[in-house]
């Protein structure tokens, strides 16, 4: 077995504090091709055939208490076994036992406080992805919460009194201002060097914001407004899910075998953690918010058959909200950890139709994602309007500066790994500092396909190679897709907290092999 990463049980980061020499190797002429996102894993057991599991929708958490401003919550992670393949047990590492984790619903402007206790044999970190949250409620991946009465494990213990490292014996309250808009969030694992296997196993979950504005649109609502979490897993003969870490138990060693550096690709597309769903629908408009949140799997969807007029997604949001105006798409490309807000409208599919979402760039199994079956007629109560919110488009002459963020293949210590601006991620270095209330363009340049995450701030996408935005670009997002080659310029205000967060690669296995920065607000 060939290894990626990690030579010595201290880890990734042992390795950078010895030396911290960094060197970036074979990027002149190593052409990636289009389309090579990642390597296979195959599952040792029979598949079920596809669209018989209804589809299930991640249940909504109630607060333990509430009080004027806040509302808490208490989550432990557990692992449980679930029925993910019909007839089969699948242990997962859930957020209560579950896969996705519950669901999190909260007011924009109100206090959200979720205590997590870890019960897992591992630490863990939590991230609200696309969260305007303070540093210290970040889950920035070496804020770490050990296991439940097993704080001096020597694996990660070894990390103590490491510059960077913080610890929460058991458990930790993360607490959420929610001073931002109505938009979807999710939360997940973060763990430093682990998140890629961590979140493989089940450990996320979708967090969706609402606040008036949204509320007051004619948009779908109630069981017509559906989260899709769209992800990819392979299964081993004993219905465990399959992945290539080095280190099984996720202990102590962390990366994956070396043919999967690139990222880990399932061949089962789970849609909130079935197989392949279907979902029957009334002959009116949905509101879908599509999450991808696959260690490292693109899709591009589309719907088979497609509407007889109109596009098949209306986009109406994105990563940060709402759009300006809707805008429609015939196929939408989606990478890891994006979000996008579509209505579907089934009115023109008479009823009895079977409508497959489809992923465009897979074939066989990982072609399919899920099936609508059109099962009754229902008087459409919603409408999509055509001015949803306000939005400022920032300029490039307000920004106070450029900054040049490189995201390169490389080689750390005579083995391969991901890194940005030649350099691998190390917690003690801070990469930018930017001041608060200042508005940046960063500029992204890339060898390979990453989408590229900000904490704190969203951003909104300035140009892509010297011409505009794709039109899936559209309005506030904290995660860019960067093709292969690809130069990107995002402009963003950095606003609210000051203090210490990354960016980094979404490719979960680029990110834990080291495709992060950070940067500080100052
Ligand atoms: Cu969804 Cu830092 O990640
Ligand atoms: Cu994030
Ligand atoms: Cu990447």
């Amino acid at each position: 077995m060939t290894r990626a990463m990690s030579p010595s049980r201290r880890g990734f980061l042992g390795l950078l504090g010895a030396a911290g020499a960094v060197g970036v190797a074979g990027l002149a002429g190593c052409g990636f091709p289009r389309g090579t996102l990642g390597e296979p894993l195959t599952s040792e057991l029979p598949l079920p055939r596809p669209f018989r599991v209804p589809l299930p929708v991640p249940r909504v958490a109630r607060p333990v208490r509430s009080d004027g401003d806040t509302d808490y919550y208490e989550i432990t992670q557990r692992e449980s076994e679930v029925e993910i393949l019909p007839g089969v047990r699948t242990a997962v590492w859930g957020y209560d036992g579950l896969f996705p984790g519950p669901t999190i619903e909260s007011r924009s402007g109100r206090r959200t406080v979720i205590r997590h206790r870890n019960e897992l044999p591992v630490p863990v970190a939590v991230h609200l992805h696309g969260g305007h949250t303070p540093p210290e409620h970040d889950g920035y991946p070496t804020d770490l919460v050990l296991p439940v009465g097993d704080a001096a494990r020597s694996g990660y213990a070894g990390h103590a009194g490491r510059a960077g490292w913080s610890f929460h014996r058991g458990a930790k309250e993360y607490a959420y201002p929610l001073e931002q808009r109505a938009a979807t969030l999710w939360y997940h694992d973060h763990r430093m060097d682990f998140t890629g296997p961590q979140m493989y196993r089940g450990l996320a979950g979708f967090h969706i914001v609402r606040d008036d504005e949204d509320d007051a649109l004619p948009l779908p609502k109630g069981d017509k407004d559906i989260p899709l979490m769209i992800c990819d897993r392979a299964f081993a003969a004993d219905g465990s899910l399959r992945y290539p870490a080095l280190d099984p138990s996720l202990r102590d060693e962390p990366g994956v075998r070396a043919a999967y550096m690139e990222g880990v690709l399932g061949d089962v597309v789970l849609v909130n953690g079935a197989p392949w769903p279907v979902l029957e629908v009334a002959n009116t408009r949905y509101r879908f918010r599509l999450l991808n949140a696959s260690n490292a799997r693109h899709y591009q969807l589309a719907l088979d058959p497609g509407p007889p007029e109109g596009a098949s997604f209306l986009q109406v949001g994105s990563d940060g909200g709402l759009l300006p105006a809707p805008v429609e798409h015939t196929a939408l490309r989606i990478a890891p950890a994006e979000r996008y807000d579509v209505v579907v409208d089934f009115s023109g599919y008479p009823v009895g139709s079977e409508i497959n979402l489809v992923n465009t760039l897979g074939s066989g199994g990982v072609g399919r994602v899920m099936r609508f079956r059109v099962a009754r007629r229902e008087r459409d109560e919603a409408s999509v309007p055509g001015r949803l919110s306000e939005y400022e488009p920032l300029r490039r002459s307000q920004a106070a500066r450029v900054r040049e963020f490189r995201f390169r293949r490389g080689t750390v210590h005579g083995m391969k790994g991901w890194t940005i601006n030649g350099k691998a991620f190390d917690p003690t270095r801070m990469d930018a500092r930017p001041s608060l209330g200042d508005v940046e363009i960063w500029r992204f340049t890339t060898d390979f396909h990453h989408p590229i995450h900000l904490h704190l701030v969203n951003f909104q996408v300035l140009s892509r190679n010297g011409g505009g935005p794709r039109e899936s670009d559209a309005g506030w997002k904290d995660t860019v897709d960067l093709e292969v080659y690809d130069e990107v310029e995002v402009i963003t205000r950095f606003t609210g907290y000051r203090g210490r967060y990354v960016l980094h690669c979404h490719n979960l296995e680029h990110e834990d092999m080291a495709m992060m920065a950070n940067f500080e607000t100052v």
